[in-house]
């Protein structure tokens, strides 16, 4: 039962743990399957989850290095999994690096979390995009950081708030600790940072001197356009932390992410990585289906999968959406951000909808600020297409009741 008051823990725990507050164990993901259409959660879809290639990549690892794909294995994590992707970022992201610079973790979750615990210390500066990633905004928030947001529009990072931001900030004489950047099919808006911005975040990071922090969990689920280019090559890997994840393009219940930086911050942030190399055994399944050409074809297949979904879901949107409601049209990854006019209220919407079995993610949750009251996170990853245009059928209804 979470926050319960227990004495031993209310007079002993750290600030970081107070500050996390208590969290009940999340319900199985098996019970979303349950709804009529799940629109919150940014779960890959379930009928793509690769189990015949992950079956063959375990017993290929298993051949292949016999006991030692089931012991312990080094700090910064399994070296058949650093070469793999080290040959994936050079062919893919263009990320050219080498073993000292990359560190394996659980999830870019983990990744995040390693960052947050190297940079800040209570009362620093986090300069975030806002809407972002729920997990960093808790995230940042059990670090004592005090938050400056920089919206995000149609073309990514609103760069003139993020010079305004830093010039404010110097002019009192204050440094942000880092900033955080999801520049590809942002978390939770869809939108992509365009080259322009891209090129004013690294010289605006550069001339204020504060590290950046690059998510890029969904990178490979590009549907249109051609890639940008990374923070991470455009800063030439110069006070970078490039992040990404396989939960996207292979699995979320692989558990595997990296973060990609230069040697001396790799060291660092192994250093606070107590739990020692991210599972020795996952991983190695993960370098087989990496080596053997099994990613490259699975992204491939998820971008053509996902890319009709979206369009499924665009279609239902233009189809059953009242004036006045807007969203955006994501070039890749899970999101699609629908904003609607003041007079609704997000938290309403959505507990009526959850109450029908159609679950969004509402607004707040991904401001550190008291925002998104009129906004929602929709996605096109898990449900079926029949569960999307029935879904959207419902939301619509609502909205307009409400209008
Ligand atoms: C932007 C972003 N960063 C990080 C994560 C965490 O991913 P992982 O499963 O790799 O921990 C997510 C997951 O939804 C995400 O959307």
């Amino acid at each position: 039962m979470p926050n319960q008051s227990i004495a031993w823990l209310d007079e002993l725990s750290t600030d970081l743990s107070k500050r996390s507050g208590s969290s009940a164990a999340r319900p199985s993901m098996r019970n979303v399957a349950n709804s009529v259409a799940f629109l919150s959660g940014g779960l890959p879809d379930p009928r793509e989850l690769p189990r015949d290639t992950v079956v063959a990549a375990t017993a290929g690892a298993l051949e292949l290095e016999g006991e030692w794909a089931l012991q312990y294995g080094p700090s910064t994590g399994d070296p058949n999994l650093i070469a793999a992707l080290l040959d994936k970022l050079a062919r893919d992201q263009g990320i050219e690096a080498q073993p000292e610079n990359i560190l394996i973790t659980a999830g870019a979750s983990q990744a995040v979390g390693l960052a947050a615990r190297l940079l800040i210390d209570p009362g620093d500066v986090v300069i975030s995009e806002a809407p972002t990633w729920t997990g960093a905004v808790r995230r940042f928030a059990a670090h004592g950081a005090e938050v400056r947001e920089v919206s995000v529009d149609h073309d990514g990072t609103n760069v003139d708030e993020l010079e305004a931001v830093l010039a404010d900030l110097a002019a009192d004489g204050r440094r942000a600790s880092m900033l955080y950047i999801l520049p590809n099919f942002q978390n939770p808006m869809g939108v992509t940072t365009t080259a322009e911005r891209r090129d004013r975040i690294v010289a605006l990071a550069r001339e204020h001197a504060v590290p950046i922090i690059e998510d890029d969990a969904y990178y490979d689920l590009r549907y249109d356009g051609p890639q940008a280019e990374t923070l991470y090559t455009l800063a030439d890997g110069e006070s970078v932390i490039y992040m990404g994840t396989y939960s996207k393009n292979m699995a979320a219940g692989i558990r595997l992410g990296w973060a990609v930086a230069d040697a001396e911050t790799i060291a660092r942030l192994t250093a606070l990585k107590l739990e020692g190399g991210t599972s020795p055994f996952a991983s190695q399944v993960a370098a087989e289906w990496t080596r053997n050409g099994t990613l490259q074809a699975h992204i491939e297949l998820l971008r053509t999968h996902y890319r009709a979904k979206r369009d499924v879901m665009l279609a239902a949107l233009d189809n059953a959406m009242p004036e006045g409601v807007r969203w955006t049209r994501p070039q890749g990854g899970f999101f699609i951000w629908v904003t609607m006019p003041d007079t609704v209220d997000v938290t309403e919407l959505a507990g009526a909808l959850a109450a029908q079995g159609v679950q969004i993610s509402a607004g707040p949750g991904f401001y550190h600020s008291d925002s998104g009251h009129h906004e929602f996170r929709l996605s096109y990853s898990y449900p079926t297409d029949d569960e999307i245009i029935n879904g959207i059928e419902m939301l619509g209804r609502e909205i307009s009741q409400r209008l």
